[in-house]
C-alpha cells in the first residue's frame, strides 16, 4: 500500500501527517495562497467558511476589470461588430465552463445562483414532465435549495415527494433508495456532496441504478464540484447544478447543464422563465400569442445574462484547470485528516459522522461539531475574537438536525488554500471555549 493510502485509510501514519501537510503547504499550497489576494489584506482572518462562499483569485478581478473596461456590450441581441465580439466573447467563456464538467456548448445555461438553477429545474419538471401522484425522491441531506422548490411544487401539482432516510453512518445506503423507487418514480433529485456532513454520494451508482429505469437524476453540485471532479460524459446525469461563487467565482452566477438528450421536442415545453432573449417571434393573430422559442441554450436565459461575470468566471476555470486543481484533493483529505484528529484529541467535542467514520475520498473537507455543553452561537463568538470564520447554525439543511438530534452545529468548511497553521489556531481558540464555559 502506497504510503498516502496509509494515511487517508487507517491513520497509521497519523503522526506523519503534519509532516506531510507542511511540505506540501510549502511546495504548493503557499503559493497558491499568494493569488489570493485576501490572505495578503487579512493576515490575521482564520477562513474556515469555505463551504459558504470562496476567495477569490487575482484574475477573477483582472478579468472582471479588463471586461468591464475595454469590452463591455450587451450580448445575443446587437448588430454591431462591437456587440458581436462581446457576444464571442461570451460564447468562448460558456465554451469554457462547459468543458470543465465536459459536457457540451450547448448543454449548460447560466441563471443567478444554484439556488435559483435548482428552482429553474424543479418548475420546468412539474411544468413538463411530473404528473399527479408522481414521485419525486430527495434525500435527508439536502440542502433547502433543493428541498424546497420540490416539496412547494409538489402541493401545486400533486406530485409526491419521498425523503431518502440517512444510515447511522449518516450516509445513502443504496440499498434504501432501491426500496423507494417504484413505478411512479420520476425524478431524483440529490446532493453531490453534503454541505454539513462532507459526505460525497456516490452518482455513479445512483446513476446506474436509476436510468434503465427511466428516472431522471438531478445533481446539486454546488459543494460537491469544489472538491470532486464531474465527468457529464461518463456519468449519466440529466441535470446538474453549481454556483460560480463557491467554486471561486464571482457571486451572481449559477450554471445549469441539462443532458442533450432533452433537447428534443423543446419548442412543446413550457420554458420556467420567460422573457426577452429566449423568443424567435411573437405574433398575435386575433387575440391569441403565437410564440417561437430558440433552442438551447437562449431558451433558458431570458433577460440578459451576467455577462462580465460569466466571463470572469471562465477565467477562473482556466486557472484551476493550469494547477491541475483536482490533484489537491489528496491534500483537503489530509487536511480534513489533521483536523479531525485535533478535534477528536481535545476530548470536549462531539464529531458527527466522524466520530464513527474514517476520513476518506467520500467523507472530508466539511467537518461539523459541537463543543459539548456550550451552544454553537456562544462557540462562533469566541472564535470570532480570534479571527476564525466559520458558519454554526443549521446550514439550511434542516433535515440533517433531526437525524444528529441537535438544533445546530459548527461547521469548518476547507479549501486548497488553507493550511494546517489555520488548524492550529482554531484547536487553541477551542480551548478558550473550554476555559470561558469551564468545561
Ligand atoms: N449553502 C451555503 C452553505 O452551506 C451557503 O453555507
Amino acid at each position: 500500500m502506497k504510503k498516502n493510502d496509509d494515511v487517508l485509510n487507517n491513520g497509521i501514519l497519523k503522526d506523519d501527517i503534519l509532516t506531510d501537510l507542511r511540505i506540501i503547504e510549502k511546495e504548493k499550497v503557499q503559493k497558491i495562497r499568494a493569488d489570493f489576494p485576501f490572505f495578503k489584506n487579512n493576515p490575521e482572518i482564520v477562513y474556515l467558511d469555505n463551504a459558504a462562499t470562496t476567495q477569490k483569485p487575482y484574475i477573477l478581478l483582472e478579468k472582471e476589470k479588463e471586461f468591464l473596461e475595454k469590452y463591455y456590450s450587451n450580448v445575443n441581441r446587437s448588430a454591431s461588430k462591437f456587440s458581436f465580439h462581446t457576444t464571442e466573447l461570451l460564447d468562448k467563456s460558456r465554451d469554457i465552463i462547459s468543458k470543465f464538467i465536459n459536457s457540451n456548448f450547448n448543454e449548460i445555461f447560466f441563471t443567478y445562483n444554484a439556488t435559483y438553477g435548482l428552482n429553474y429545474l424543479a418548475l420546468f419538471l412539474a411544468y413538463n414532465y411530473l404528473k399527479e401522484n408522481d414521485e419525486v425522491i430527495l434525500t435527508q441531506m439536502e440542502h433547502h435549495s433543493n428541498l424546497l422548490p420540490f416539496t412547494y411544487l409538489s402541493k401545486i401539482f400533486n406530485f409526491k415527494i419521498k425523503i431518502w432516510k440517512l444510515n447511522n453512518n449518516l450516509e445513502l445506503d443504496l440499498n434504501d433508495l432501491e426500496k423507494l423507487i417504484t413505478p411512479k418514480t420520476k425524478v431524483i433529485s440529490i446532493t453531490y456532496m453534503s454541505n454539513v456532513l462532507g459526505v460525497v454520494n456516490n452518482i455513479e451508482s445512483i446513476s446506474n441504478i436509476v436510468k434503465d429505469k427511466g428516472i431522471m437524476l438531478l445533481i446539486d453540485a454546488a459543494q460537491g464540484i469544489v472538491h470532486n471532479e464531474i465527468d457529464t460524459k461518463k456519468i449519466d446525469i440529466d441535470f446538474l447544478v453549481f454556483s460560480a461563487h463557491k467554486l471561486y467565482g464571482p457571486t451572481g452566477l449559477g450554471v445549469v447543464y441539462i443532458n442533450k438528450k432533452h433537447f428534443k421536442n423543446l419548442q412543446t415545453k413550457t420554458p420556467a422563465f420567460a422573457g426577452g432573449g429566449i423568443v424567435s417571434k411573437v405574433n398575435i393573430d386575433e387575440n391569441l400569442i403565437d410564440i417561437g422559442l430558440l433552442g438551447f441554450p437562449y431558451y433558458f436565459e431570458p433577460g440578459t445574462p451576467a455577462i462580465s461575470q460569466i466571463y470572469s468566471f471562465s477565467h477562473v476555470i482556466n486557472y484551476l484547470e493550469n494547477i491541475n486543481y483536482y490533484d489537491y484533493k489528496t491534500y483537503e483529505i489530509k487536511l480534513t485528516k489533521y483536523l479531525v484528529n485535533k478535534l477528536q484529541e481535545l476530548g470536549f467535542i462531539e464529531l458527527y459522522g466522524y466520530d464513527r467514520n474514517e476520513v476518506s475520498r467520500n467523507r472530508f473537507g466539511i467537518v461539523p461539531f459541537n463543543v459539548k455543553n456550550v451552544h454553537s452561537h456562544d462557540v462562533s463568538t469566541v472564535l470570532d475574537n480570534y479571527g476564525i470564520v466559520i458558519r454554526v447554525g443549521h446550514h439550511c439543511a434542516q433535515l440533517i438536525n433531526k437525524k444528529l438530534n441537535v438544533d445546530s452545529t459548527c461547521r469548518v468548511s476547507l479549501a486548497f488554500y488553507n493550511i494546517s497553521n489555520e488548524i492550529d489556531t482554531l484547536i487553541q481558540a477551542l480551548y478558550q471555549v473550554k476555559k470561558i464555559f469551564k468545561l
